[in-house]
């Protein structure tokens, strides 16, 4: 158990991904609360956590979130789906800050399907995660769940190379598309920024659904839960990478930030 004294409202949420595709996530946290100092690690080194072991992404997990209590979080949000469903339990168990998770938006899709079949979009370690599976299950009995792993996706992401992701969105997507599904849930955080090119493929009425939103309202319930909300408007928001330095200053040119610090780190 690692200590994690000294937390108030003004301590910074740690966020972290295998990669880039936390950005995402970061994003919608960072429209909700403006208020929040944030640092998020890109553990691109790593990444794709979705072709890894079990063990070896909860290995990373819990390097991931030593580094951010290191740096005084005072909550971690886990903004990615292989992570959380594999690793969140571990975590909670071990650390005594607030874990937040993102898990693929199942639900919503499912209440709101009127074809009754959904596609979910997601890597191969969140697909085979004991929570994805008994998540899933408890929509299976009236409705069809039809799965597909975005192999390749990460990768092609992490390098920057978004448009060479278009031949495997083609062959991943138009088999759910001919399926009559009505949603496509993005169960990767990485794939938000694939939905310009997602829409050029699905037609207009299949609805992408994704959980960034939900993860930012869990965030901030869980900060006023525990009299963590930061008030004043002054902050700052730093970023960690392992990999292309680069690179994350392009994505972060894509998502609308402000007062940022970017440094590359070996962690
Ligand atoms: N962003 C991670 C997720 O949400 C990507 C996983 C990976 O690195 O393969 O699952």
């Amino acid at each position: 158990m690692t200590k994690t004294n000294h937390i108030s409202a003004s301590s910074p949420i740690g966020i972290f991904d295998s990669g880039l595709g936390g950005l995402s996530i970061w994003k919608e946290i960072n429209q909700l609360l403006p208020n929040e100092n944030t640092i998020y690690l890109a553990d691109s080194k790593n990444a794709p956590y979705g072709e890894k072991s079990k063990q070896e992404i909860i290995d990373f997990s819990i390097k991931n979130t030593e580094y951010l209590l290191s740096k005084g979080c005072k909550m971690i949000v886990v903004a990615c789906n292989t992570a959380t469903t594999n690793a969140i339990k571990v975590l909670r168990a071990n650390y005594n800050v607030p874990f937040i998770g993102i898990e693929p938006a199942i639900k919503p899709a499912a209440l709101q399907s009127k074809t009754n079949k959904i596609g979910v979009l997601a890597t191969k370690g969140t697909l085979s995660s004991e929570l994805f599976i008994s998540t899933s299950e408890q929509y299976r009995d009236s409705k069809d769940i039809i799965e597909v792993e975005g192999k390749g996706l990460v990768v092609l992401i992490e390098a920057g190379k978004l448009e060479q992701t278009k031949p495997l969105l083609e062959q991943y997507l138009k088999p759910l598309v001919n399926e009559g599904v009505d949603y496509i849930v993005l169960g990767c955080s990485h794939y938000p920024f694939l939905i310009p090119i997602i829409k050029t493929i699905i037609p207009a009425n299949i609805k992408l659904i994704d959980s960034g939103e939900a993860v930012a309202k869990q965030t901030k319930n869980v900060l006023e839960q525990h009299q963590l909300l930061k008030t004043n408007n002054t902050n700052s928001h730093v970023f960690y990478t392992n990999g292309n330095l680069s690179l994350l200053q392009n994505f972060l040119k894509q998502i609308d930030i402000k007062n940022e610090t970017v440094f590359f780190e070996e962690f």
